[in-house]
């Protein structure tokens, strides 16, 4: 009996210190189970009661209650303590530690180019614009010298939408009127954006596809002006000064002359793939604005004149950067895309 008490005392004494003593939950946790647990310490001296007899159970039993409250007490304070500690000191690590693996993000190559040819055309004063994608019927061809029964309708492989008038853009020349619409001449505009033409879609091909349109109206405005433009921006998009131009006749009904212009190979001197051995690479669709363009948008074509070109993105892409399928553009292909 004697023994018991003192044991009692011993396992009191000795279960306190211990959660004193744990500098963390692991250890406490630890101490708990070893002393409180299911067959901690603690137990097994209940176990010992159940075979003694009244008088002594009723010494023992209040020594064994006590051991058992003092010792949660114990834990429970010490439990509060050690988790307010790990609240207030989050641990520290190491940031700029290397990971396996990681993906970085990167800009779309549309981002890219778009960037670069807006950054050219800003340089030489146009004002960077935006158009509709979802267009009606004026802006993308009556406005623009194409009216109802004109051929160069079927040319287009339009998206129409189920309500009449609107339609998915075939290119970026629907920005034009509604630049004229806006402002008043002498401008320069720049209208990169998206377009969509009805195609089937392979290597060079996509129903869905970027183009960028350059216009700029003023008085007495000249096919050199135009020229000297297109040179000007393909030198400085290509990053070659001694890139020149050519230019063959063109039909677009919104433009009068219409040319369409080629650029020396910006990557070989005598023929190579890229230019299908011929030295010149086809690039712009451009020409001087017709008088109906004009007229059409409340511009008086006997005051002012102008110029319009447009481009392919993608071609300009591919072209640069050797990609060889307009379908990587919209791939989800991480490969391709973090390239740049
Ligand atoms: N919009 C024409 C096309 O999509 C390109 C073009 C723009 C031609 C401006 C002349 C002037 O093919």
């Amino acid at each position: 009996m004697k023994q018991l008490i003192t044991e009692i005392q011993t396992i009191k004494e000795q279960c306190l210190s211990a959660l004193q003593q744990a500098t963390n939950l692991d250890a406490l946790e630890r101490t708990r189970i070893s002393f409180m647990g299911r067959n901690g310490s603690i137990a097994t001296l209940m176990e010992t009661l159940k075979s003694k007899s009244v008088e002594e159970k009723r010494i023992l039993g209040p020594l064994l209650n006590d051991l058992k409250t003092s010792c949660q007490a114990a834990y429970d304070a010490q439990f509060d303590r050690l988790s307010k500690k790990t609240d207030a000191a989050p641990q520290s690590f190491d940031v700029t530690a290397y990971k396996p693996n990681q993906l970085y993000g990167s800009l779309h190559i549309y981002t890219h180019i778009i960037e670069q040819l807006s950054a050219i055309f800003t340089t030489m004063g146009y004002t960077i614009v935006d158009g509709p994608e979802v267009e009606t019927e004026h802006y993308n061809f009556t406005a623009l010298n194409i009216p109802h029964d004109h051929p160069a309708r079927d040319m287009h492989d339009t998206f129409w939408l189920s309500r009449h008038d609107l339609l998915l853009r075939t290119h970026t020349s629907s920005v034009q009127a509604h630049a004229m619409q806006q402002t008043k001449p002498p401008f320069g505009i720049f209208a990169p954006g998206r377009c969509y033409r009805n195609e089937a879609t392979d290597a060079s091909h996509d129903f869905m596809f970027t183009q960028a349109e350059g216009m700029f109206v003023d008085k007495n405005v000249s096919m050199a002006q135009l020229l000297a433009t297109s040179r000007a921006f393909l030198q400085a998009f290509f990053e070659k000064k001694d890139l020149n131009i050519r230019v063959r006749p063109g039909y677009f009904p919104f433009v009068e002359p219409g040319v369409e212009i080629d650029a020396t190979c910006p990557f070989c001197k005598n023929g190579c793939s890229i230019c299908k051995k011929t030295g010149w690479i086809e690039l712009l669709g451009a020409g001087l604005i017709h008088p109906n363009v004009l007229r059409e948008s409340g511009i008086d074509p006997e005051i002012y004149n102008g110029f319009a070109l447009g481009m392919g993105i993608e071609r300009l892409a591919m072209i640069k950067y050797g990609i060889n399928d307009i379908r990587l553009f919209h791939s989800s292909n991480l490969q391709f895309l973090s390239q740049f």
